[in-house]
């Protein structure tokens, strides 16, 4: 298996194969979300990947993107992790681990310092992500201040220290 960049031409592809993956969870749409994102000005091709088999096929695929933190006299700029897939005859083989270390490896290299998402803490936990809130950083739709599905991992130790402020993630 390799990971690798995903160009246009992946891009039929890995919308068959997100699909496929979502049909097992409850999350719906994740595939045309991601035709989104790759529109968006927060896209960054370097860090959309995708996990290829030996034979050709592709079997995960990862994307982060920009996002922002807003604090209250400052806007810094972070990631977004979101959508994650692997094919479902593949789970438990660890690729999405080696995608995330792959992306992580890069997006630190280009200068990011930290990763947000929403998503299910008992797996994003196995990664070192935390409740953002921990880091005084609340998502817009946390009305309690105690959303354990709303995460954040530091890239690089102390990179979220000062930064409470608010996030706007999907
Ligand atoms: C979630 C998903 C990406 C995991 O991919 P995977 O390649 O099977 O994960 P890995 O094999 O790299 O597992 C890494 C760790 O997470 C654990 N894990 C895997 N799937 C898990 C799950 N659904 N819930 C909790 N833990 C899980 C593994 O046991 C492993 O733990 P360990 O390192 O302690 O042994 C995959 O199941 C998937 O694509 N699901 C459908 C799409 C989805 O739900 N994406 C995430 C949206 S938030």
């Amino acid at each position: 298996m390799v990971i690798r960049q995903e160009q246009p031409t992946d891009y039929d592809e890995v919308y068959e194969l997100v699909k496929i993956s979502f049909a097992t969870s409850t999350n719906e749409g994740e595939w045309d979300y991601l035709n989104e994102v790759r529109k968006k000005d927060t896209f960054i091709p370097e860090l959309s990947l995708v996990a290829e088999n030996e034979d050709g096929k592709l079997i995960g695929q990862i994307v982060l993107y920009k996002t922002y933190i807003t604090t209250s006299n400052s806007v810094y700029t972070e990631l977004l992790l979101s959508p994650i897939s692997v094919h479902p005859d593949f789970f438990r083989r660890g690729i999405a681990r080696a995608m995330m270390m792959e992306a992580f490896r890069i997006a630190t290299k280009m200068g990011y310092t930290s990763v947000f998402l929403c998503g299910e803490p008992d797996f994003y936990h196995k990664f070192g992500f935390k409740p953002s809130y921990e880091y005084g950083i609340f998502h817009i739709a946390d009305k309690t201040k105690d959303a354990k599905w709303c995460m954040a991992l530091e890239l690089t130790p102390g990179a979220l220290t000062g930064k409470a402020g608010t996030i706007s993630i999907q």
